[in-house]
């Protein structure tokens, strides 16, 4: 297993480009199951996430081919419709073929996901819209064996709680769906915008693009004339680079950014007492006299993001002064915080609440071991301030959704290496 070494404090300075946002590419490319046609995604970024999805797309008949960032899907000849446990129990996103392959197919069958790092994660209210378009739903042997023989109708489905994987998978179910589908209490991220936007290209009627409430006018069964795309930027991976110059008290430009997706976040390092300067498609972050405490709340975008919530933390180490984060949406989405306490921060939870002392220059490095995606994120921004050198055990939680992490901040400065543990 592979581990990453940090060495603390070095001065952090110059550019970082956002690559494509995993986050919006895993739908995106369920949604080429919907094409006629093969379609070019670009900026696609290279993550361990990205791939499996890809594997499970020729895993069920599709194609694909990759030249540099771009990836072309074929997924006109797929024909299988069975996403086995062995890819859906490393990546819960899988559960996004649910919809695609039961609008198209009319029958399909997914493995369930079973729990992960951070809390139960169930997908009732994927499968409740499912049931809701008509499909009928039974749970055998841990897969999910969806039917819909005279294909799924439109429906008015209202979310009983926001769900980003659920609202995708039910516009892409609407997409092929006969008649139209409304749904209520919809998730409005950027993600879900680029989605109902390249869905709407391939000439799908849709309204309500980033509220909460979408009309979807289905094709009943008629594939897709999908277009070719780029992928937007990731909004959590800008904002964990925002994090990385906030804790290292630098000057640091993100480039290839869209600055409207970094509201929340921006808004927070400003309380925090940081300089933004924004252009069209940069963010500037500026060093501070004195780091402020923080209160966060996370919630559904346009809020503040649950994926930023780990990084945040970190940062609050280095504030002068009583921070607090209270996670609304993940119930056990604390557990970099033991590996925190590790590195010397001074962290207490209650419940869903955790406060943070700033414990300014205290930290100091040692073995840590990284729980999920976001939460060792946590882990490297500490050890880019934590004395001497940090070892980063189970970085594989980190390739999944960062593409060329070690690449990116030595390029900025820090010193950062990979190494493959000893048996
Ligand atoms: C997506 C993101 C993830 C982010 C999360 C919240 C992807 C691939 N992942 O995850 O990075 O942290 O949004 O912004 O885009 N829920 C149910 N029943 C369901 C579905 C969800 O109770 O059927 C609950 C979840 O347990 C959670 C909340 O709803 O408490 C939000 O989850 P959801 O928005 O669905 O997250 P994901 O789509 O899995």
């Amino acid at each position: 297993m592979k581990y990453l070494k940090i060495l603390g404090n070095k001065k952090l300075s110059g550019e970082v480009r956002i690559s494509g946002a995993k986050n919006a590419a895993l739908p995106l490319i369920a949604a080429t199951i919907l094409s006629k046609n093969s379609v070019q995604i670009c900026n696609m970024p290279d993550v361990v996430d990205i791939n499996t999805l890809l594997k499970l797309i020729d895993k069920l008949g599709g194609s694909f081919s990759r030249e540099k960032d771009c990836i072309t899907i074929d997924s006109s000849k797929l024909h299988k419709t069975t996403a086995n446990y062995d890819i859906v129990k490393t990546m819960r996103a899988s559960i996004l073929v649910l919809g695609p392959l039961l609008a198209r197919f009319g029958h399909c069958e997914v493995s369930l996901p079973g729990g992960c790092a951070i809390g139960q994660r169930p997908v009732d209210l994927h499968l409740k819209a499912m049931e809701q378009m008509g499909a009928v739903i039974k749970i055998n042997r841990g897969y999910i064996e969806a039917t819909a023989p005279d294909g799924l109708k439109g429906a008015k489905i209202v979310f009983d709680k926001v769900t980003v994987g659920g609202t995708e998978n039910t516009i892409m179910a609407a997409a092929l769906a006969k008649g139209t589908t409304t749904i209520i209490n919809a998730a409005k991220e950027p993600e879900i915008v680029q989605l109902c936007e390249v869905i709407k290209n391939a000439g799908v009627k849709i309204e309500g693009i980033g509220t909460s409430k979408l009309i979807i006018e289905g094709t009943n069964k008629k594939l897709l004339p999908m277009k070719d795309f780029d992928v937007i930027p990731d909004r959590i991976e800008a904002g964990t680079y925002m994090c990385a110059a906030a804790i290292s008290n630098c000057k640091l430009k993100i480039t290839d950014v869209i600055p409207l997706h970094l509201e929340a976040i921006i808004s927070k390092l400003e309380e925090m007492n940081f300089e933004i300067l924004q252009d069209e498609t940069s963010v500037t972050i500026l060093p501070t006299i004195e780091i402020r405490p923080v209160n966060i709340v996370t919630t559904e975008y346009p809020g503040f993001p649950t994926d930023m919530q780990a990084q945040f933390m970190a940062l609050a180490t280095q504030a002068n002064g009583t921070s607090t984060i209270d996670e609304r949406l993940f119930e056990n989405r604390f557990m970099h915080v033991s590996e925190l306490l590790r590195l010397g921060a001074d962290i207490h939870l209650n419940g869903n609440i955790a406060t943070i002392n700033g414990t300014k220059g205290k930290l100091n490095g040692t073995d840590v071991m990284a729980t999920d995606l976001r939460a060792s994120s946590a882990l490297v921004l500490c050890a880019l301030v934590a004395n001497g050198e940090t070892s980063i055990h189970r970085i594989y939680h980190l390739d999944r959704g960062y593409e060329d992490l070690e690449g990116k901040l030595n390029k900025i400065g820090a010193v950062v290496s990979r190494h493959t543990e000893e048996k």
